[in-house]
């Protein structure tokens, strides 16, 4: 079982997640309400090496990074009244990019793509979250 990690260190991990991982990556974060998915999301960003969060508005599903290293997509499927709504997004592009973060991917339904990294996040506490999954 993975530790109780505060704050800081679930960052701490994100980064380093998003320096390693290769190019392609499709991260499913799961976890419940408020377990801190795009806190982890954003970090993971940070670590990537992207600088400026995209220009997309906060409601919106997808929203874009260019990152040295190509592009990253943040995927909030909360905002999805139905999965059949995924069928609209552009897997293509998507699928292409240099990383893919899916957070509520069960939100999609079957539209969700295969992961090749899936994070729990866990709370444990106000202030501890464990990390499952890399
Ligand atoms: N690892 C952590 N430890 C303690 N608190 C955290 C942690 N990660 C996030 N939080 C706090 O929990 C709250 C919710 O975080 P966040 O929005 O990232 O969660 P979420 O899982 O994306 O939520 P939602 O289910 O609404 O999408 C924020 O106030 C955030 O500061
Ligand atoms: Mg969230």
């Amino acid at each position: 079982m993975s530790v109780p990690l505060d704050l800081a260190a679930v960052e701490a991990h994100a980064r380093s997640l998003g320096a390693s991982l290769p190019g392609g990556s499709v991260v499913w974060l799961e976890g419940p309400m408020g377990a801190g998915k795009t806190t982890f999301a954003r970090a993971l960003l940070a670590g990537r090496g992207v600088t400026e969060p995209g220009a997309s508005p906060s409601y919106a599903i997808v929203h874009h990074h260019a990152g040295p290293r190509g592009d990253a997509y943040h995927l909030d499927c909360w905002r999805l009244r139905a999965p059949d709504e995924a069928a609209d997004l552009d897997w293509e592009t998507l699928l292409a990019a240099d990383l893919l973060l899916i957070e509520w991917p069960e939100r999609a339904g079957a539209y969700a793509p295969v992961p090749t990294h899936r994070l729990q996040l866990i709370p444990v506490d106000a202030d501890h979250r464990r990390v499952v999954g890399g």
